[in-house]
Parts: C-alpha cells; structure tokens; sequence
C-alpha cells in the first residue's frame, strides 16, 4: 500500500464582468474575426478594481470545500499559483488561508506563470505522498488584466481572470493506474527563454509590477512541442497507453495551440476539454477552470484518465496524469 493524494473537491470562480471581442475592437485596433481565427476566444472576464486574485480564489476554495463536505481548518496546506499576488508580499496563499479561517499547517504561493498549477500540484502532492500533510488545498488564479497593456493589441486579447482549485486528500491505495487519484506529475522549465513572455516589471528591477510582454510566435512554437512531448513522457513512464486517457486537459492559451498539442500526441479533439473561447487564457488558473467546466458540462466523470499538460513563461512546463 502506498499513500496518494485523491481529488475530493474541485471549484471555480470566474469574475461577472464579461468582455467580448467587440468590446476589445473599441480598444485596440482588432476584430473579431482576428481573435477567433487566430486565437479561438470569444469572450472573457475581467475582474474588477476591488475584485483581489486572494478574493477570487477564495470563492473558488469555498465551493471546492463544500463539494468535498469539508471546512477551511480542516487543511493542512495551501499551495496557490500565480503571477498576480494581491501583493508582492506576503503570499496570496496566506490571505486565503485567513479568509478560510484555516489555524494551523502553512500557505505559500508558487510562481510558474501558466504552469503554476502544475508547479503547485506537484509540491502538495509530494507532501501528502511523504505523509507531512493530510488535506490540502492547490489553487490557480490570475488577475492578469490588472498587468495587461491595454495598448497592446499583440496581447491584451489573449487574457482574462478567474480562479480554480482542487482539495487534495491523503489515501491509501495499491499504487497502480486504476487506483484513484494524482498518479504523477512532471515539471519542467528551461530559464533561458525567460526574456520571450514576461513582465516589463519587478520590485528588485524597476520597483514596478509591470505589463505582459511576448514574443508570440516562439511562445506559440514551443508551446506544442513541449506539452505534447511532456504528455507522452508522463505516459510513457506510468505505463499507460494513449488509447486509454479519457481526457485532454490542456492549459488554455490558444485553440490552435490546443489543435497542434492534440495533433502531435496523436489524441482527436473530441478528447479535448476547451475552454478558451469563453475563459481566454488565465495562465494558472486555466486548467482547473478548464477541469471544473468539463465537470459541470458533464463531459468529465468520477474514474476517468484525465491528462493535464501545460506550458507557460520560463519557459515552464509540465503534465500532470490523475484518476479523478
Ligand atoms: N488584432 C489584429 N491584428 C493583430 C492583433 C490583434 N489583436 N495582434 C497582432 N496582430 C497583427 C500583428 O501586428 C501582425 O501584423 P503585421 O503582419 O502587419 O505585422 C499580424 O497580426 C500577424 O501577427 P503574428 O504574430 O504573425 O500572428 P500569429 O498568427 O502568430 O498570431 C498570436 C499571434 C495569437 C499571439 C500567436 O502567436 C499565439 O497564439 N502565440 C502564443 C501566445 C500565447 O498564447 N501566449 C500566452 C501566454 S503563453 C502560454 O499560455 C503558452
């Protein structure tokens, strides 16, 4: 027997404010036919000026928590991802650890763009497998319009806010691919390709937060590639076959990224759970809002394979392999 960390609780948040891509086309010079064909997105949301990433995420943790018929002090940890901390310090975790009325264990932030819930799965999953925690809580959120350049047209379509997360809980199983739960996760980053998608900012450079800048093309090239190899390699090394993954869930940052992922690791769209058309790309919060969604659409259920490959500033990548 072995301990491995079951999924007992998943929530999402999505601020109310929605914008379209006609609404964007009375920004910056666009269309939307241009974002669509390039992009996929429809639509996303904008949180507001009060409207902090630790608020969202809480809305978020609290319908994870109901639906594991669980309370805020009843976690160990808190692991959260993200790039858009309500400050530059303390962590946003810990304000969500308050806001939980959460008394005990710790709450730390993990920064790996829109591998950041990757990054931050695989660091609760590795304490609840050591047996150094119980239960926790592993959240992805992003307020990326409070760091968009609203002049840029290159990039200030691509984005939008929102939170997920998952409630994490210690079982003992037999450790095989049929047991429930985090089977592995695999992550990457190569540093060298830090200058391609970053911020033109940092308390320790310009004492700035800064905006969102990219270079679209090597991001989009390397995207594909890396997610696609990570998948196979996560396969590869549990012994599972391709045929057998009930569900693709990619980190969404664009359709036709999605597409050429889908293409090289040789899975049909229909395994693919989408949701940049309506979310945009929320870097770390965009595969579990993309889980929860999938969820509530009744397409992802309870025993089901699910492959979560991401990639994002770092560069930074990775794959998780569950059985929800
Ligand atoms: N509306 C209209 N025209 C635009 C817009 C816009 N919003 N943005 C750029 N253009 C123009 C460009 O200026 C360029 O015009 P030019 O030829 O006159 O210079 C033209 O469109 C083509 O630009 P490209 O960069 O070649 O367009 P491309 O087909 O590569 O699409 C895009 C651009 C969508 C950014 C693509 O490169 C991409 O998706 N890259 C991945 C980026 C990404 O998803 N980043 C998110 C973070 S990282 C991650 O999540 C993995």
């Amino acid at each position: 027997m072995t301990l491995r960390s079951r999924i007992i609780g998943i929530g999402s948040y999505l601020p109310s404010h929605i914008s379209t891509n006609d609404d964007m086309a009375k920004i910056v010079d666009t269309s939307d036919e241009w974002i669509v064909e390039r992009t996929g997105i429809k639509v996303r949301h904008f949180a507001d000026e009060q409207m902090s990433s630790s608020v969202m995420a809480t809305y978020a943790a609290q319908e994870a928590l109901k639906a594991a018929g669980i309370s805020g002090n009843d976690l160990d940890l808190i692991v959260l991802g993200t790039v858009t901390p309500d400050k530059t310090f303390p962590a946003t975790a810990v304000y969500v650890q308050s806001a939980l009325g959460m008394k005990h264990g710790c709450a730390f932030d993990v920064v790996a763009a829109c591998s950041g819930f990757l990054y931050a799965l695989k660091t609760a999953d590795n304490m609840i497998r050591l047996g150094q925690v119980k239960t926790a809580l592993v959240v992805g959120v992003e307020t990326l319009s409070k760091i968009t350049d609203f002049k840029d047209r290159n990039t200030c379509v691509l984005f939008g806010d929102g939170a997920g997360c998952v409630v994490l809980q210690a079982q003992e199983v037999q450790g095989t691919t049929a047991d429930r739960g985090i089977i592995d996760t695999l992550i990457y980053s190569d540093g060298s390709y830090a200058p391609e998608l970053c911020s033109t900012g940092g308390p320790s450079t310009n004492h700035d937060v800064g905006y969102i800048t990219m270079n679209g093309r090597e991001v989009f090239r390397h995207a594909a590639v890396n997610m696609a190899q990570v998948s196979a390699e996560i396969l590869q090394k549990n012994g599972v076959d391709l045929s057998e993954v009930d569900w693709l869930v990619p980190h969404q940052a664009n359709i036709r990224i999605l597409e050429a992922t889908a293409k090289r690791l040789g899975i049909p769209m229909e395994k693919v759970i989408s949701t940049v058309d309506l979310h945009a790309n929320t870097s770390a919060a965009s595969i579990p809002l993309a889980l929860a969604q999938g969820i509530k659409e009744g397409k992802i259920k309870e025993g089901q394979l699910l492959l979560l490959p991401g990639m994002g500033a770092g560069f930074t990548w990775g794959a998780s392999l569950i059985r929800l």
